[in-house]
């Protein structure tokens, strides 16, 4: 399988489920309550990456993973060809979208002292491309979100919960986008903190130091939905 059939036309047919069962190699995660499954597949000479919310919590499965799909589903469309964002294979059904699988380990498995000032250098550019595309993250506090790639180089996966700028027409809209710009900025500078103080610079430290003005009821609404969520659409013991 070339390039071509891999990321032209996988992208705009649909990955069958049996293609999928067959031939998965190792499950990342399996799922359970608001969780997906995320499954390793080889297809031809490529390996991908599954999300799928099939076996997720019913209600959970039903209402909000085709949501969260299909929001992953149009970061991932826009995003093609970004260095440093996986590509798009395709939509499997409304519950699961394929992307490529990068090789690494997410930077909540990577040791303090690991990573080098070009890794941060690097990171920001990816953050800065992806906005300039028009898309926050949102998430990127979470270091299960940044891959450090075998290759050294930085990848953002795990567009749920991102914000899409739109058209940018209507001021008040742009202003909201801003904010999570600043957020995701700031959050690089979070995990320099955790995984790299040592390579903090004076800047970096400076606006640390600073809390974002929307931080505070920001975390308090996405802790209170993420918790809501959970209690209505979750059955107990999950
Ligand atoms: N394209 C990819 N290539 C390699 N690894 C990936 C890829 N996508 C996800 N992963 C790995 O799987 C983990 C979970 O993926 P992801 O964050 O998208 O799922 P999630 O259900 O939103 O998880 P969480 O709730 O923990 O954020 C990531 O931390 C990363 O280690
Ligand atoms: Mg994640």
């Amino acid at each position: 399988m070339n390039e071509t059939q891999m990321f032209g036309d996988f992208r705009t047919a649909r990955l069958p489920r049996t293609a999928i069962e067959a031939n998965t190699i190792t499950y990342f995660r399996t799922a359970g309550g608001t969780r997906p499954d995320l499954r390793l597949v080889q297809l031809g000479y490529h390996r991908i990456i599954v999300k799928d919310f099939n076996r997720s919590d019913v209600l959970f499965r039903m209402i909000v993973g085709p949501i969260l799909i299909r929001r992953e589903l149009g970061a991932l469309r826009v995003l093609d060809g970004v260095p440093g964002i996986p590509r798009l294979v395709g939509e499997v059904d409304r519950y699961a979208l394929a992307m490529e699988h990068i090789p690494g380990r997410s930077l909540d498995r990577v040791e303090p002292g690991t990573l080098q000032p070009r890794f941060y250098e690097r990171l920001r550019e990816v953050i800065d491309a992806m906005h300039a595309r028009g898309i926050a993250h949102c998430d990127l506090r979470s270091r299960g979100n940044v891959v450090l790639g075998d290759d050294g180089e930085p990848y953002i996966v795990d567009f749920a919960a991102c914000v899409f700028r739109g058209r940018g027409l209507n001021p008040f809209i742009r202003w909201v986008f801003e904010q999570f710009v600043l957020a995701d900025r700031h959050a690089v500078l979070l995990i320099k903190q955790r995984l790299s103080p040592e390579l903090l610079t004076d800047e970096d430290r400076r606006q640390l130091a600073q809390e974002l003005p929307y931080e505070r009821p920001a975390r308090f609404i996405g802790e209170n939905v993420r918790k809501l969520t959970r209690k209505l659409l979750v059955r107990r013991g999950c």
